[in-house]
């Protein structure tokens, strides 16, 4: 049986990595596109720790050049294709607002643009952010909640989510986003909160450090894990009918709490190692996110499987372990 073909653009971040493991497992011959880099050596870094570097064909290809993509989607032919490729951290959209409009936003469309011209029949999925209801218009976040954007990296999604919706409609399109809360890993970029304190938490447990410089303590989150929402995206390809899904975990927690679970996973208490740097606070600051997942639920069957205590957990044990190698992601 001809296997299922699948092109992820940001398969070199951490969603593409867990999302190319997850559709190997299922049979799926996986393509990526990769943007060109000059430190080539460490770009798959995320592919080799989950030792699937090479069971994925990569292709040339940047978000900004509708040309490369034209040409891959031609190329390949996929039978989906999964936009996880952007700008994705929102304090730097600040420093970069028309970087993050150019890939973030625009970027989106190029790749709409490419499956309209080169392959209609693929379907399509837009990694859409729960960032879009930034000063949240209703305590309890669902696909009804209007959008209050607080970010150039938030309104570049907004953007890009109704450029889906608009090529579903007018095209006919099988275009679905997944507005998807934070979901966190061993993978996640070492700038994120999460990360930023596992990894701290392992330096400090080691010795390595004293203390964790962190901005506000008191913003609100519903974390869950990549590897959970990863299958949410592949289900929303699986239906008949494109459409709009919130994925999350249905519980918020402060960046204080998980600072609370990741030190005590660790032995450690946070009063004595967090400090505030007023300097890490953010031009407008999204306070609390808190998702609905009952649609996702309903619909797709789908439902986040960690919690946050075993997601903390496996985050430090991780970095604790990198630390002591000398490893570094
Ligand atoms: P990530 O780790 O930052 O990965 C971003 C990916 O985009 C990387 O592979 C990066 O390539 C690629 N990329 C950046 N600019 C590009 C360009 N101009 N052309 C081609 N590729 C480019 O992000 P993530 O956490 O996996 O998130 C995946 C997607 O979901 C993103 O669109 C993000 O905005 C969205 N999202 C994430 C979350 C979350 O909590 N993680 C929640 C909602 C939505 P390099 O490796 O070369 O940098
Ligand atoms: N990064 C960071 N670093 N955030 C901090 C820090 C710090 O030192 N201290 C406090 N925070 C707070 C931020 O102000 C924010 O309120 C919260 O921790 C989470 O920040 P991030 O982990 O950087 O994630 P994010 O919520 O801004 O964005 C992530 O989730 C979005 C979905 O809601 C990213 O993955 C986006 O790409 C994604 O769309």
């Amino acid at each position: 049986m001809h296997a299922k073909c699948a092109l992820i653009t940001g398969v070199t971040g951490q969603d593409g990595a867990y999302l190319a493991s997850f559709l190997l497992e299922r049979g799926y011959e996986v393509h990526g596109l990769l943007r060109r880099s000059a430190s080539a050596d460490v770009v798959d870094a995320r592919l080799k720790w989950l030792g699937i570097a090479g069971k994925i064909t990569l292709h040339d290809g940047n978000l900004t050049d509708l040309s490369s993509l034209i040409r891959v989607l031609g190329e390949v032919r996929p039978a989906e294709v999964y936009n996880l490729a952007a700008q994705s951290f929102v304090k730097s959209s600040w420093q970069q607002p028309l970087l993050t409009g150019a890939v973030t936003g625009m970027g989106a469309v190029n790749v709409l643009e490419a499956v309209r011209i080169a392959y209609p029949e693929a379907r399509f999925y837009q990694a859409s952010s729960s960032e879009m209801f930034g000063l949240i218009q209703e305590p309890i976040q669902s696909e009804k909640t209007p959008f209050y954007p607080r970010s150039p990296y938030a309104a570049a999604k907004l953007y890009a989510h109704w450029m889906t919706v608009n090529y579903r409609e007018s095209f006919g399109l099988h275009a679905s986003s997944g507005i998807l809360f934070n979901h966190e890993s061993p993978l996640r970029g070492i700038e994120f909160v999460t990360r930023k304190i596992t990894d701290g938490v392992a330096r400090i447990k080691l010795g390595l450090s004293e203390t964790l410089a962190l901005g506000n303590l008191d913003a609100k989150r519903d974390w869950g894990h990549a590897r959970d929402y990863v299958k949410a995206m592949w289900l929303m390809l699986q239906q008949d009918e494109p459409d709009d899904y919130v994925v999350a975990t249905g519980r918020t927690t402060s960046v204080w709490e998980f600072c609370e679970l990741a030190f005590g996973h660790a032995g450690l208490r946070m009063e004595d190692h967090v400090v505030v740097d007023e300097r890490l606070l953010r031009p407008a600051e999204v306070d609390v996110l808190h998702g609905n997942p009952a649609k996702a639920k309903e619909k797709l069957g789908w439902a986040a499987e960690t919690s946050l205590e075993a997601l903390a957990a496996e985050m430090v044990e991780v970095d604790l372990e990198r630390q002591k190698r000398h490893e570094h992601l």
